[in-house]
């Protein structure tokens, strides 16, 4: 094999992995598991770097991230993060918090579309708080944007009025063309799944989101007539996510009620511990473009270090990973059916328990997917 030939192997995919804090790095040990044997069985290789962020960072390094790790996710084909946080963190002071690892990557490499898919897997059907009925069969996309709004807007910050009193300002902020950028990644999912997009925002109550509305259905007008759109306030997608889920395919919305949707519908799904995540930056004039893969679920400081978190999340991240930075649409699926049939065997970590199944650590439940992927590929 000549020079030319190497750029075209396989371990030339740079993944850079940010375990982070809690129970990051207890899932992310069940993703180099995936990893192995995507190696040993698909000829499937990574060159791989790890790093410090977070709590973890903060303590090595005195910031929650440093320049080289941003200069490495930027020079990474992709990134999987873990999550990062915890209470021994919580007093260093606002630009000292370990969550500023995971902003400033989201913003200084651009990743402004946050998908999060919520998807109830059959064997999960018992596991969440809401009846059968109502979620079974889910499948829904939210896109939360996920560089602007009020995570970034100014002016911001706390002042002391003459009087003593504290004022504090965060401000929601969008721009014609960052509501452009990110309904268009929605409006392009639809059209791969069921061709319908509900636009989520207070355009009764606030001027962004009022803009939101415009621009959004201006899009739609000129680019996207093909793609049902429909249009929703936030307070009341909250309710009918809970009431009618399916009635949903791909929502998009704001950064803010991007965040906590995104939480709510996790829990349609069973559990936190079980949705993954993509946030996706512009194509390049290369074909190029960032992207960092997580789990939506932190640190979970109160389950930290006992081993019993669930890594389905994490692992199905990993799979999110290969669908949509490197076109392994099979391997991902392979994953994913792993994830399916291990669930279906009966094995549950705590979180995602019923009546009948059988309790099962993070390790187990790493260790049977890989079983699984040995039986699926067999
Ligand atoms: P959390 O998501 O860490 O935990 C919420 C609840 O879900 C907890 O009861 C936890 O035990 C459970 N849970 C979470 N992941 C689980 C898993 N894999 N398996 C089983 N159960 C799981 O949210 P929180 O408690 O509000 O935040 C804890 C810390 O994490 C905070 O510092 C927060 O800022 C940070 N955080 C980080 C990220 C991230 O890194 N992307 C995301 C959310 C929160
Ligand atoms: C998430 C988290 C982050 C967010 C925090 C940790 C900054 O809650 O990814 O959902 O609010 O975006
Ligand atoms: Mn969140």
């Amino acid at each position: 094999m000549d020079a030319g030939d190497f750029s075209l192997m396989p371990a030339n995919k740079r993944l850079l992995m940010l375990p982070g804090d809690g129970v990051g790095p207890e899932v992310m040990r069940e993703v180099h598991r995936v990893i192995d044997w995507m190696s040993r069985r698909r000829q499937v290789t990574f060159a791989l770097t790890e790093d410090l962020v977070g709590g973890a960072s903060i303590d090595q390094r005195g910031t929650p991230i440093s320049d080289e790790t941003l200069d490495a996710a930027r020079n990474a084909d992709a990134v999987l993060f873990g999550a990062v946080g915890g209470p021994r963190w919580d007093k260093l002071g606002f630009d000292m918090r370990p969550e500023i690892a995971i902003l400033r990557l989201r913003k200084d490499l651009g990743l402004f579309a946050n998908l999060r898919p919520a998807v109830v897997l059959d064997p999960l059907v018992d596991a969440s708080t809401l009846k059968p009925e109502v979620i079974r069969g889910l499948d829904l996309m939210i896109v939360r944007e996920s560089t602007g709004g009020i995570y970034f807007g100014e002016p911001r910050g706390v002042e002391t009025l003459p009087d003593g009193q504290q004022r504090g300002v965060d401000t929601e902020v969008y721009t014609t063309h960052e509501v452009e950028r990110v309904a268009r990644v929605a409006f392009g999912l639809a059209r791969k799944r069921q061709n319908r997009v509900c636009s989520v925002e207070k355009a009764n109550v606030m001027a962004s989101g009022l803009m939101w509305r415009q621009v959004v259905t201006a899009l739609h007008e000129r680019e996207f007539a093909d793609v049902q759109l429909s249009h929703m306030y936030a307070d009341n997608c909250a309710m009918q996510l809970v009431r009618n889920p399916r009635q949903f395919d791909v929502i998009v919305t704001s950064n803010l009620f991007g965040d906590l949707l995104s939480d709510l519908a996790s829990m349609l799904t069973g559990s936190l511990g079980m949705l993954p995540s993509a946030t996706l930056g512009a194509v390049d004039a290369a074909g190029r473009r960032h992207a960092l893969y997580e789990p939506i679920h932190g640190s979970a400081p109160d389950i930290a270090g006992k081993g019993i978190a669930n890594p389905m999340a994490q692992i199905l991240s990993f799979a999110m990973l290969l669908r949509y930075s490197f076109e392994l649409e099979e391997e991902a699926a392979l994953i994913e059916r792993a994830c399916t049939n291990v669930l279906a065997s009966g094995l549950r970590t705590a979180d995602v328990m019923a009546p009948g199944t059988a309790k099962v650590g993070t390790s187990v439940m790493g260790e049977s997917v890989v079983r699984e992927l040995d039986k699926l590929a067999a």
